[in-house]
């Protein structure tokens, strides 16, 4: 071993202590010191290596121990009665050790025992009650050691992928943790996100076969996913009742003027929703209602009473406010694309219905809702969004008194409907998201959010999430915003997010023992979700008989999905 003169470190052999601890051969790497403890500060707590000890390392069969002291891999540091885990956040040249040693700043990650017989950590536990002294000695982690860290209890976990840079060592999120805090799963477009939420949800699902989790689905990826897994609603059968829309949602589909016409055409909404809604039996037997309450009307009646209260206006008054929106609701009706919710089919009282078959409860082995949105016109996608949203957070809140089960909330494109400020545009969906990002866990939803551009998303929603699953990010906005929202022990591992390769991805946070850089399991084709991204040479390679393709093509763009 090198003499590190510049620190005091080097005893050429191993001290005596860990002699007698631990009888490996002398060319055993794991039994070794590779470093040296030097300042113990708090997140600039320092260590140096050894580059001799380092580079005899590299050559070690055991993946771990050969990537020892690399930024991101972890360490062991030898305490009165065990081991402290801690990562390796930066390196950088020791200028006044003659070039034999590195210096590298550590985040503490856990703790554990030793077992006695093969200096491996035993019964690690996250976190650090009593840290090391400067002069403690620093040692490789073996797979050894990172397969104890990662023993995962059964019962309440479930395994993603392996552990990085082990093939072997199978990667567990913790289920409870991870869902109780809400999660986050980003990275760019190509880099295996989709697949990795569909593999997530499977293995919870298989886990949770009676499980309560509503994925809305902007591309109608993940039907092909989740065909035996999973209930599939799109345009075609989601059949969701106008009238569920509250006050804020109505305006959002209604009115389309602003400023201050918006604000009288609002009132007068108002006012006549309240009116239409009040007609219902129900509301008669309830009493008191609001505007907001999911109370069944019929349209004719809406536009009856716009109607009426024109009438009422004296001369001076102007009645457009009431024609536009009357319009407005004609429009919709007449409208094809707008049947899955205007239809005159929907004035039945199927709130009980709708909720029951979306939340899945019961499930009927198909623990999870696939909402495919991709059909929904893109002037109204929002407030289906909101709307969908909004009926997880109330029937959470109403249910608190009864024993009703934790549901799960999987937003994916989050960017689009919880934007930062630069993008938002007052939507009911952006208030709905970020309320169940705050407030959510309360009540027992737990939110997934999935998403390639981070960096648009609503200042704060990152930082409620307590488990972050960050794939490869291209860019450095999105990087730093990713870099913000992680817990400190992870911070060796922030400079490895652009260079990941493909279904890998770092997660840290509630949901694993300790930041860990995994690589995802194959998710067998049946289970994938439909890959947005057409092959060119496949499909330009070859002839293929699409006969009539284009007229039924030009059929169905002209039904509309009818
Ligand atoms: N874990 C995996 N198992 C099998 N195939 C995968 C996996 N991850 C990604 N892929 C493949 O990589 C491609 C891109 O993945 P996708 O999930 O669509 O990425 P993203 O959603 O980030 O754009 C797809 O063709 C997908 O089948
Ligand atoms: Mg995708």
């Amino acid at each position: 071993m090198n003499d590190m003169s510049g620190h005091h470190f080097a005893s050429h052999s191993a001290p005596a202590d860990v002699e007698r601890r631990a009888p490996f051969p002398p060319d055993d790497n794991a039994s070794r010191p590779i470093g040296v403890v030097l300042e113990i500060a708090g997140s600039n707590s320092q260590i140096a290596l050894d580059l001799q000890r380092l580079s005899e390392c590299t050559a070690d069969a055991d993946g771990a121990i050969a990537l020892s002291g690399q930024v991101g891999s972890q360490v062991k540091i030898r305490t009165m009665d065990g081991w402290l885990l801690a990562a390796i956040r930066d390196q950088r040249q020791d200028r006044r050790a003659d070039g034999g040693s590195v210096l590298a700043h550590i985040d503490f990650v856990g703790e554990g025992g030793e077992e006695r017989l093969t200096g491996r950590i035993m019964s690690f536990q996250r976190g650090v009650t009593r840290y090391p002294m400067s002069g403690a000695l620093v040692y490789p982690a073996t797979s050894e050691d990172l397969r104890q860290i990662h023993a995962s209890d059964a019962g309440t976990s479930v395994t993603v992928g392996t552990v990085y840079p082990t093939g072997d060592i199978r990667a567990a999120l913790n289920v409870d943790a991870l869902l109780g805090k809400h999660f986050a799963l980003l990275g760019s477009t190509g880099t295996g996100k989709s697949t990795a939420a569909a593999l997530i949800l499977h293995r919870i699902c298989e886990k949770a076969p009676q499980g309560h989790v509503v994925m809305i689905d902007p591309h109608g990826e993940y039907a092909a996913a989740f065909q035996d897994a999973g209930t599939i609603f799109d345009v075609g059968n989601l059949q969701m009742p106008y009238w569920l829309m509250n006050f804020e949602e109505h305006c959002e589909v209604l009115l389309n003027s602003t400023g201050q016409e918006w604000q009288e055409d609002a009132d007068i909404l108002a006012k006549c929703l309240l009116a239409a809604r009040s007609r219902n039996r129900l509301a008669q037997v309830i009493g008191k209602i609001t505007v907001d309450s999911p109370i069944p009307y019929l349209l004719s009646d809406l536009g009856a009473i716009l109607q009426d209260e024109a009438g009422k206006l004296d001369k001076a008054t102007s009645t457009a406010p009431y024609k536009r929106i009357k319009t407005k609701i004609e429009e919709l009706k007449a409208d094809p694309r707008y049947q899955f919710m205007f239809s005159g089919m929907l004035v039945g009282d199927t709130m009980a219905e709708f909720i029951a078959k979306i939340f899945r409860m019961p499930g009927e082995g198909r623990p999870i809702s696939i909402i495919d949105v991709s059909g929904v016109p893109s002037d109204i996608t929002s407030t289906v969004v909101a709307v969908l949203s909004r009926l997880v957070f109330d029937f959470a809140i109403w249910g608190r008194k009864e024993s009703t089960r934790p549901i799960l909330l999987v937003c994916e494109e989050a960017h689009r409907y919880v934007p930062s400020e630069q993008h938002a545009d007052g939507a009911a969906v952006a208030r709905v998201l970020s309320r169940i990002a705050k407030e959510g866990r309360k009540y027992g939803i737990s939110l997934g959010l999935i998403t390639q551009r981070p960096s648009d998303l609503a200042e704060g929603v990152l930082s409620q999430c307590g488990t972050i699953i960050s794939m490869r990010l291209n860019n450095d906005r999105d990087q730093n915003f990713v870099k913000a929202a992680m817990p400190e022990g992870a911070r060796g591992f922030l400079d490895s997010i652009p260079a990941l390769r493909n279904r890998e991805c770092i997660i840290c946070g509630e949901g694993v023992t300790i930041p860990v850089r995994v690589t995802f399991d194959d998710l067998e084709p049946a289970k994938r979700p439909a890959s947005a991204d057409p092959s060119f040479t496949a499909l330009w390679g070859e002839p293929v008989s699409d006969e009539g393709a284009v007229d039924r093509i030009v059929q169905r763009w002209r039904a509309q999905g009818k």
